[in-house]
């Protein structure tokens, strides 16, 4: 059923503040966001995609927020499947109205936690040819768990935008990275704080999970704390697991914290205040 423009402002005024600002088939703007939805992630992976030769027919959208990216992605020829998972029940409401004002049938969105991947089964099955995570992996508290689920439901491509750490200051398991709180808010994680790991680690835990790395983009390198990477990556056919730590000492074995329990404090976490001061001097 076509919603009169009336319907479209009373329906987003309800789910106000937003983010973005959305202009529906029929002229209506609505969202009273300050930013116009960006295209540069989607155009991005689209170019990988070319540059690679290969195709995509379904996607997978991980943290959908306001929909945007997701109908988007239903735009590309050749995709007949687009499904966005979002955590919070009011983003999901704002994606289905973007998506009723000026989506697509085959876009569906579903609430769905992403700590629970592996426990809690999708809400429309997988595989699918291309995930798109964008925004979202520097939100949780065991990026890695995503990452592993991520190669079990992706026949093809992977595309991360993600922060990543610049210190080793803690420890998970084989990663190092920094921890950080998540306040209450609509674009943050669900749980209270986040692990990033450092860019090298990232790459590992792609590898780790048969994902190789094509396109590796440290768009704020240098620029600022809190440096940015987008990586899109392929699915490959066996995983690049390590053979071990140093062939010139084999019988050398780190003991590594448990994957299991939260981050502890590496070798490195006596550099944290000084890091912290820095950080502060610089903002
Ligand atoms: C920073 S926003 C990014 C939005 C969008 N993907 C983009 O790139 O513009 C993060 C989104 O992920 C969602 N999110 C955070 N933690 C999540 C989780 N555990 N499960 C599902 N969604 C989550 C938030 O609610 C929010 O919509």
């Amino acid at each position: 059923m076509i919603m009169t423009p009336d319907e479209i402002t009373q329906r987003a005024k309800a789910l106000v503040p937003w983010h973005r600002i959305f202009v529906s088939r029929s002229g209506v703007q609505f969202g009273d966001g300050e930013v116009p939805v960006d295209t540069e992630k989607t155009t991005y992976v689209r170019e990988c995609v070319e540059e690679l030769g290969g195709s995509v027919n379904s996607v997978v959208e991980l943290g959908s927020y306001e929909g945007y990216h997701a109908i988007q992605l239903a735009e590309w020829p050749g995709v007949e499947r687009v499904v966005g998972l979002e955590g919070r029940a009011r983003n999901l409401e704002k994606a289905n109205l973007v998506n009723e004002c000026l989506g697509y049938d085959k876009v569906h969105f579903y609430q769905y936690d992403l700590e629970q991947v592996g426990r809690v089964p999708l809400p429309e099955p997988g595989p699918f040819d291309l995930v798109f995570c964008a925004g979202l992996l520097y939100h949780l508290s065991q990026p890695w768990k995503v990452v592993q689920w991520m190669s079990e439901v992706c026949a093809k491509y992977v595309f991360i935008d993600t922060h990543y750490a610049e210190l080793p200051l803690y420890q998970c398991g084989p990663y190092f990275g920094e921890l950080y709180p998540e306040i209450a808010s609509e674009t943050c994680g669900l749980k209270d704080f986040s692990f990033w790991p450092v860019l090298g680690d990232l790459l590992l835990m792609l590898m780790q999970h048969s994902f190789v790395p094509r396109f590796v983009y440290r768009y704020s390198a240098g620029h600022h704390f809190q440096p940015r990477v987008w990586i899109f990556a392929e699915k490959g056919a066996s995983s690049a697991e390590l053979n071990g730590i140093n062939p010139l000492r084999p019988g050398v074995r780190e003991i590594l914290p448990d994957l299991e329990a939260d981050p502890v404090p590496s070798l490195f976490y006596p550099l944290k205040r000084q890091a912290d001061s820095i950080k502060k001097e610089k903002k």
